[in-house]
Formats: C-alpha cells, structure tokens, sequence
C-alpha cells in the first residue's frame, strides 16, 4: 500500500472520532451547523480527503470509495442525532423553566361606561325608527335654556331647575330641551331627531348629582298628535322594560308642551302584601321614567313655525334613571365614582 492510500485511510477513520469529540465540546446549534460545514461543507474534511482519490492507483479506488461512504454515513447519522439531542435539551429547559403556578396575565381591555351602554341602547332604538341623532352646547345662552322654550325671566320655572348660572346671560344647561329650539330654527319641518348629552343642576344627594344626562326627542310635521307621542313611548318602554310594562300617562307642566305629561312604569320591585314601603317606587306602585307633551306654541312661535300647519311632540329621558331601573342600582352616584368593581360588572352588555 503506498504511503499516500495510507494515509488517506488515516484521514478519513480519524473524521468520526474527531467529530465525537468536538461535538462533546459545543451546544448552540448555530455551532452544530458550522462543525457541519467544516467537515461535510463542500470544502469540507471529507470532500477533501475524497479529493485526494483522484491521484491513488486505481486498484486502490474502490477500497478508498467504500470507507469514503462508510465514514460519510457515519458522519450524518452522528450529526443528526446531535441535532435532535440539541432540540430535546432546548425542550426540557423550556418545561423546566415553565411554572404553572403563576398566575396569568390579566389582561382588562376596558369596556364602555354602563351609561354609554344606555344611550347606545336607546339611542339604537330611535335610530330604527328613522330619528336623526344630533347634538347642542352644554354651555348655553338663558335664552336658548329659558326663553325660547317659554320660560320667562323671574319665572318660577327657572329656580325649579337649580340652574348653574355663569355670566352674562350663560348657563349650564339644565335640560336638553334647548336643542329643540336650535334644531328648528335651522331646519324646516319635517323633524324626527334624539339629542344626547349632559345637562346640569346644583343638586347633590343619592338621587341627584350636579351632572347628569338625558335623551330629548322630537318630532314636528303637520298632523302630529298626542296619539303619535303615546305610541312612540310605549314602543320605547316596551323595547327598554319587555312587552308586558304597565305603562300610566299622568297630567303634568312643562312651559314648552301643553298638554304635558309625566310617565311611569308599574313598579317591579313591590307586590301587593308588602308591609314596608318599596325602596324603588316609595310604596307608590308607580316609577316615574320621563317628561313630555306636544310642543308649546309659544315654542312654535320663537322659530317662526307657523301653529296653523305644524304641530310636535317633544319628551325627555333621563338616563340614569333607565339604567338604574334596568339594572336594579340603587345609589346614583355609583356611576361616577369610578369604582372598577361596580363598572367591570356591565363590561359584557351589548354595546
Ligand atoms: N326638559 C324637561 C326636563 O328636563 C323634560 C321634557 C322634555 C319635558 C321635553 C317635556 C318635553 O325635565
């Protein structure tokens, strides 16, 4: 055998055992992969060592090509097992690492305020009914809060609404009412329209906070009747409270409606043999849900519509009111304490 087949043999049966012990020596598999190149790359140890075949006898070829694939064989079944000890190891550290006692990851995305909730819900209502959803100034002239809407100046009225007066004429509003005037001076009949918004008063108890709101709604067009206004609350009590409310209609004021109205829903939270008066109606049988009327000619008369041809209702919700009946609360001021306990409680209801 000459010295070169020699040592070729040499080199090639030294490749496994070479490559045992430096596998013994790493971990990351960024290094399995570079030990890979080095000795089965396409200028690797074993290409080089097959390399030199080219220049041995031919009767030493096909010994030489046999140990060549032999050891070739060997080296891939040795790096692949190391490959897949490599994932094993990576595999039991990841399960070693992992505690399934901690707790988890909370994670709150927040949710609309439960009187968001409301107004959506009736505001929903309204819109299926073909109502426009507009808004007004929560800062209003007393003219548009007072006059306009047949409040007069020193009119007891205006001391019934606990009015935060700026200056010069300015207030908070105390109702949403105003809008209605707003609405038709800029517009001409035919009128459907819901008005959302904040309204304010100086009042502060557990049924009272300075800052409240309300849903106005109105509707001016020739041949509006009270009919149409009854109608229009019982298919929105009905929608709000299910199909079998009680609904009662009772004689009020109001300077902008005549006639007026005041309407309440049949108490659910008393029956007939209770001995105590009922905490939600006070034993009077009766919750009162909202204010309302056919709209005042003097009303009419401020924006120019002719009494004669136009006639309207208007009514107004309060929305705490329905959320607190819709959802048996019985303080107030829970919604704007921003207490997550109570807020997180009607973070699931349709939005
Ligand atoms: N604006 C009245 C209030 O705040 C409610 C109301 C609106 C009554 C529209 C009649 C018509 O109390």
């Amino acid at each position: 055998m000459s010295q070169e087949v020699a040592d070729i043999i040499k080199e090639l049966e030294g490749l496994v055992p070479e490559l045992v012990s430096r596998l013994e020596r790493i971990s990351s598999q960024d290094e399995i992969e570079s030990l890979r190149i080095d000795i089965l790359g396409r200028k690797g140890k074993l290409a080089t060592a097959m390399a030199m075949l080219g220049k041995v006898p031919a009767k030493d070829k096909p010994l030489l090509g046999k140990l060549g694939n032999k050891v070739k064989e060997e080296l891939h079944t040795i790096f692949e097992r190391a490959v897949e000890e490599q994932e094993e190891r990576r595999e039991e550290e990841y399960i070693r690492s992992f505690d399934p006692t901690l707790p988890p990851r909370y994670r709150y995305h927040g949710s609309l305020h439960l009187i968001t909730s409301t107004i959506n819900k009736i505001t929903t209502i309204f819109k299926d009914l073909g109502y426009a959803v507009i808004s007004g100034p929560e800062v209003e002239t007393e003219y548009y809060n007072f006059e306009a809407l047949n409040i007069p100046k020193h009119h007891p009225a205006r001391d019934m609404q606990d009015t935060f007066f700026l200056r010069d004429g300015v207030v908070l509003r105390t109702h949403t009412s105003p809008v209605q005037v707003r609405t038709m001076q800029n517009h001409t009949p035919p009128l459907a329209a819901i008005v959302p918004g904040k309204v304010y008063r100086k009042d502060s108890d557990n049924t009272h906070t300075p800052m409240f709101h309300q849903i106005e709604g109105f509707v001016v067009d020739k041949g509006i009747n009270f009919s149409h206004l009854r109608g229009t609350i019982m298919h929105l009590l009905q929608k709000l409270f299910g199909e079998h409310v009680i609904v009662r209609f009772r004689p009020s004021f109001f300077p902008f409606t005549e006639p007026s109205a005041e309407v309440d829903i049949s108490c659910f939270g008393c029956s007939a043999g209770d001995k105590e008066p009922c905490r939600i109606c006070g034993g009077s049988r009766w919750i009162e849900v909202l204010g309302c009327g056919m709209i005042a000619p003097e009303v009419f008369r401020s924006v120019e519509y002719d009494t004669e041809v136009y006639s309207g209702f208007a009514f107004g919700i309060g929305v705490e009111r329905i959320a607190m009946l819709l959802h048996r609360i019985s303080d107030l001021r829970l919604f704007y304490e921003n207490d997550m306990r109570f807020l997180t409680q009607f973070a699931s209801i349709e939005e």
